[in-house]
């Protein structure tokens, strides 16, 4: 069985998550989405949020499932028999950081990652920027699923 993670911090799980998500359930036999910590990174929703959002919006992915960690990733992998890490990019932007936590991951226990190129229409999404609009009232409606819209909203108001 070829096992892929789609790791990140999902805080919130965007669009252009799920294009990725879904891309790379078509190529492996199961993909696991993996909410880690990222340490540079104050987090909006706790982990079992992201995850709840995650599954909610993975539910019709057949070989999708959802699990969180809280070490390195490699260790997960490990742990877990993940031949691939599949990470999303955006733009050039990306590339540096992505390409060293990638040769870090492959020196460390030998797990690969695969790139895949998000799509255009998602290149400029970040869930920060998805935040950073919801905070101050913008629409994001064309960013994320209806239910993290609505998590959103109820956060920013203070729920
Ligand atoms: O969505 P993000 O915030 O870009 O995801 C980054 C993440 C969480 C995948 C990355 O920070 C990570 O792998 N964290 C777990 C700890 C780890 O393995 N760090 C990599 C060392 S090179």
């Amino acid at each position: 069985m070829k096992r892929a993670v789609c790791p990140g911090s999902f805080d919130p799980v965007t669009y252009g998550h799920l294009d990725i998500i879904k891309r790379a359930s078509l190529q492996f036999d199961e993909v696991v989405v993996a909410v880690l910590a990222n340490r540079t990174k104050a987090s909006l929703f706790s982990v079992e949020e992201r995850m709840e959002m995650i599954r909610l919006t993975t539910a019709d992915f057949k070989n999708v499932r959802v699990d969180s960690w809280q070490g390195l990733l490699v260790d997960y992998c490990k742990a877990n028999s993940v031949q691939a890490i599949v990470k999303g990019l955006r733009a050039v932007t990306d590339f540096d950081y992505e390409l060293q936590m990638a040769q870090v991951n492959l020196q460390g226990v030998g797990v690969e990652t695969m790139f895949m190129a998000t799509a255009p229409t998602h290149s400029f999404l970040s869930s920060s920027i998805v935040k950073e609009l919801a905070h101050y009232g913008g629409d994001v409606s064309s960013m994320v699923p209806g239910i993290v819209n609505e998590a959103l909203k109820a956060r920013v108001a203070g729920k």
